[in-house]
């Protein structure tokens, strides 16, 4: 069968690493890739937010069955538009897709079922705001209720910031969000749970434990992610029963309570206290970086687990997974997450991957034989090995070799489960 994945980061670089290995599969086209799945398969440069075209492009290239990586388009409804044009498609559809698109749809439905998570107002305006900042004690987190590209928290440590931030959300700052959500700061440690669904199950897709800050140390503002490791020690059996008890079990019944139901990957944001899970966020697609650390885990094809969910069947499949450890570091244009040149050369063609040492391409284009970076985060250097510490060692010596001087990246990854620093 012909697949197509959608997007273009290292996340799409390391699901379609590992769709290759499917027997199954024809051909693979990623719409519209990066310079790393031009390698292993056919890009296709459209913008896949214009439905009309990318259905067209579909029929073109006789594709069966597309596998969608950002949030951006299933907020928007491509699993509704393409089910309805007879394509099949993974991924949640766009009512189960507010779990990320509206923090407010989310905040509600933990609220009905009880479901731990931070305490908080849904403001519609200013006056909202007026008379809920006060319940609130400092610092308090301010959302944008819509999808804000990573952008949409400030955690704000005086009342005038908090007042200055939501201002600006509802003068319009993202066009997606009109309402803000005031949140209690909950200390903890994060981790993120992951999870494959379809109408009747779901299986565990791994945890791992992100940077998002861009700086060492947990300093500077946030970023998609500027590494990863997987598995996340902190996420137990005691603790993985707690978080699909008190967090999962509800969610996925909340949708059924109203005739809806989800299918494709979920990602459950987490912060950890006292040995107890409360719901962050939820992101309706796999993470990134932290796709890049579970993928190379998994040793169950990857086909064959969507196969599953799409018939619904993912009760009779079994995952298993490589003992083995994983990390990424992400090289980023230096500048990110603020403004950064793009069109730099990175030397990377001399470097071959290695079973357990290799690169995932995120913002890369290839032109004339060489390969230029594209975004702010450029590669991934991911590693797997017995011991966190000496992973991290040959990733950072493999980013030394490459040598890029237009890039940046944190030493410090992993440095809760690294101890010796
Ligand atoms: P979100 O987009 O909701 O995941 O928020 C982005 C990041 O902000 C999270 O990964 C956390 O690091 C932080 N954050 C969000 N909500 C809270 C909260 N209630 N308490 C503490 N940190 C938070
Ligand atoms: N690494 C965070 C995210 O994918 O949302």
């Amino acid at each position: 069968m012909n697949i197509a994945l959608i997007g273009s980061g290292g996340r799409e670089h390391a699901l379609c690493t590992k769709l290759q290995e499917s027997k199954k599969i024809n051909k693979i086209f990623c719409i519209p890739g990066n310079a790393g799945t031009a390698k292993i398969s056919t890009n296709l440069n459209i913008n896949f937010l214009n439905f009309q075209l990318l259905l067209k492009t579909l029929k073109r290239y006789k594709i069966q069955l597309v596998i969608v990586g950002p949030e951006e388009p299933l907020v928007k409804g491509i699993v509704n538009f393409l089910e309805k044009n007879n394509i099949k498609v993974f991924g949640p559809n766009k009512f189960a897709s507010q779990l990320e698109g509206s923090k407010a749809f989310m905040k509600k439905i933990c609220k009905k079922y009880k479901i731990p998570t931070a305490n908080f107002k849904i403001c519609k305006n200013k006056n909202d705001f007026k008379n809920s900042i006060d319940k609130f004690r400092l610092p308090i987190v301010v959302k944008a209720d819509g999808l804000a590209a990573g952008k949409g928290v400030v955690i704000c440590k005086t009342k005038k910031k908090a007042f200055e931030i939501s201002n600006q959300i509802f003068k319009g700052k993202f066009k997606s969000s009109n309402k803000v959500i005031l949140e209690e700061f909950l200390e903890g440690e994060e981790a993120s749970y992951f999870l494959i669904v379809d109408k009747n199950n779901f299986v565990n897709f791994g945890t791992a434990q992100d940077h998002k800050k861009v700086y060492e140390k947990e300093k500077g503002p946030n970023t998609g992610g500027m590494g990863a490791y997987s598995p996340a020690p902190i996420i137990d059996n005691e603790l993985e029963k707690k978080i699909i008890k008190r967090i999962v079990k509800p969610t996925l019944k909340s949708l059924k309570d109203k005739k809806q139901f989800y299918r494709g990957f979920l990602y459950v944001g987490l912060m950890i206290k006292d040995k107890n899970p409360y719901l962050i966020e939820y992101n309706v697609r796999m993470g990134d970086p932290e796709c890049q650390v579970i993928i190379p885990r998994l040793k169950t094809d990857l086909l064959k687990i969507i196969k599953f969910s799409l018939k619904n069947q993912l009760k009779k499949l079994k995952l298993s997974w490589e003992k083995k450890r994983c990390m990424t570091i992400v090289l980023c244009s230096k500048g990110y997450p603020g403004n950064y040149n793009k069109g730099k050369v990175l030397e990377i063609r001399r470097i071959k991957n290695k079973r357990n040492l290799f690169i995932f391409h995120a913002g890369t284009k290839e032109s004339e034989g060489n390969i230029f970076s594209a975004g702010g985060r450029v590669l991934n250097i991911v590693s797997k090995g017995k011991n966190f510490y000496q992973i991290r060692k040959k990733i950072i010596k493999l980013i030394k070799k490459i040598n890029w001087k237009g890039g940046f990246y944190r030493k410090d990854i992993g440095w809760r489960v690294i101890k010796k620093l």
